[in-house]
């Protein structure tokens, strides 16, 4: 997984494998600040980290070929990005199509990009939500695996309403994670097939009942 940030997705797949709902193993935890708060999650279960200051790099494709190094050294077969705040070049992106995927807040094609929370409460949206998809070169324009949504409460400030969805993005990322990892979801072309079949449209996360 890369991260920039908390890392409260890293630790719902953590937590997940702990509690034996996702036979993964976390093998790297990687970035581009050193600094965040979301290694420590990784280091106090023995995740192995490796983020290094991008400035310290003479450009962006020095800095992902030497993070990209140790990806590829950790043997990943799956590469997570959550709240990784650094664009992938177009070329480590098709080295690693269909082995990529990233967590969105917004309901993808919707909002690609930075403030989705604020931009869906601006539009007036009466729902929002989150999608796992599989990485591209168009940013957040990968084709959309799962999503879920929650709705929009009169009164939501943008902060409200990132609170109220963040725990359901840890489920959506558990779920479209233990998808793949079974074998059951994977990449053809720009289609997503699962169990064998191309899917018309994102699935769809139900809010947990009760
Ligand atoms: C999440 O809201 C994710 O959807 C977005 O960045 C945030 C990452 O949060 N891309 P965390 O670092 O996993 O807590």
């Amino acid at each position: 997984m890369l991260l920039s940030g908390r890392g409260s997705n890293l630790q719902a797949l953590i937590a997940a494998r702990d509690r034996g709902e996702l036979a993964i193993d976390l093998v790297l935890a990687g970035g581009d600040r050193p600094a965040a708060a979301g290694f420590e999650h990784a280091r106090a279960t023995g995740i192995p980290v490796y983020a290094s200051d991008a400035r310290n790099f003479v450009d962006r494709a020095a800095f992902e070929s030497d993070l990209f190094a140790q990806i590829e050294e950790s043997a990943a077969d799956l590469l997570v990005l959550a709240g990784y705040m650094r664009i992938l070049t177009a070329a480590t992106v098709e080295s690693w199509r269909g082995r990529l995927i990233n967590i969105h807040p917004s309901l993808l094609p919707k909002y690609p990009g930075l403030h989705t929370h604020a931009r869906a409460l601006a539009a007036g949206d009466v729902e929002h939500g989150a999608s796992v998809h599989y990485v591209t070169p168009v940013l957040d324009g990968g084709p959309v695996l799962m999503q879920t949504r929650i709705p929009v409460l009169a009164g939501d400030s943008p902060e409200a309403l990132a609170a109220r969805l963040l725990p359901q993005e840890h489920r959506l990322l558990v779920a479209s994670v233990a998808l793949i990892a079974a074998g059951r979801a994977q990449l053809q072309g720009d289609t997503i097939l699962v169990d064998g079949s191309a899917i018309a449209s994102p699935l769809s996360l139900p809010l947990p009942t009760g």
